[in-house]
């Protein structure tokens, strides 16, 4: 199972306070060190946490893909073509919000336009496309008809389960949509809300094939150091 790490909110970090630390870029070197696939940063309309300098120099430093998570916003797609991450995931964006609150919908025809454009945009660019898209048969067909090379299952509902017949629910959910999205040939990848509890009953669905992690990793680390923290979530998505 590949990890690919988010390290979004070691720029909240910084940007709670202005100061130049800490860099997410050291943070992409250590979970990269730490044996993680892929480094995962999103670029947000409203550039709460991720500036474009980081995208920049993550890009540089880093040795493994590189994912960058955008909306389907013109300007950030243009940057993103002229960066060339190896891989992109588009996700729905809300100004409020306070991090990504569900998949894109697809089914909406407004939506579907837009998010059609941007795959098409960013293909004709040479960077593989992922779409963050909920559990659901609907929308991972019409991520197939987009052209999307690989989607990415919202995990939020299941991690913020409660009771454990909602757990149960969701996680059928997952499980029933990967083994689908599979059928339609697939790479399977999924994320959001994931910790260091919640991430047992997903490492077992052996159609996902990454999990991309962020909040949860940079929280850890702060008591045991970003390294540790990776390894101790490769440890439990692995075995
Ligand atoms: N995958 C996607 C598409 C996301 O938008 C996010 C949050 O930025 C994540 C994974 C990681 O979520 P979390 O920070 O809750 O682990």
């Amino acid at each position: 199972m590949k990890l690919g790490v988010n390290i979004d909110h070691i720029a909240t970090l910084r940007e709670a306070r202005g100061t130049a630390y800490p860099d997410p870029v050291v943070g992409a070197l250590l979970s990269e060190y730490a044996g993680c696939s892929s480094i995962v940063a999103h670029l947000r309309e409203d550039r709460r946490h991720i500036k474009e300098r980081d995208i920049l120099f993550i890009k540089k430093a880093i040795k493994v893909p590189f994912n960058m998570e955008m909306s389907v916003s013109k300007d950030i797609v243009d940057f993103a073509r002229c960066i060339k991450p190896e891989q992109s995931t588009l996700v729905p964006e809300r100004r409020r919000e306070l991090t990504t609150e569900g998949g894109i919908d697809l089914i909406s025809c407004n939506n579907y336009k837009k998010v059609e454009k941007a795959v098409g945009n960013l293909k004709q660019g040479g960077i593989v496309v992922s779409l963050f898209i909920d559990p659901d048969k609907s929308q991972i067909a019409k991520a197939k008809r987009i052209g999307a090379d690989l989607i990415e299952f919202n995990t939020g509902k299941y991690s913020e389960a409660r009771s454990a017949a909602e757990v149960k629910r969701e996680l059928l959910k997952i499980k029933q949509a990967a083994r689908f999205a599979k059928t339609l040939g697939f790479f399977v990848a999924a994320g959001h809300g994931l910790d260091y509890e919640n991430i047992k009953e997903i490492a077992k669905i052996k159609e996902i094939e990454e999990l991309n992690i962020g909040h949860s990793i940079i929280c850890r680390s702060v008591f045991i150091g970003m390294v540790a923290a990776v390894e101790e979530m490769l440890k439990l998505i692995n075995n």
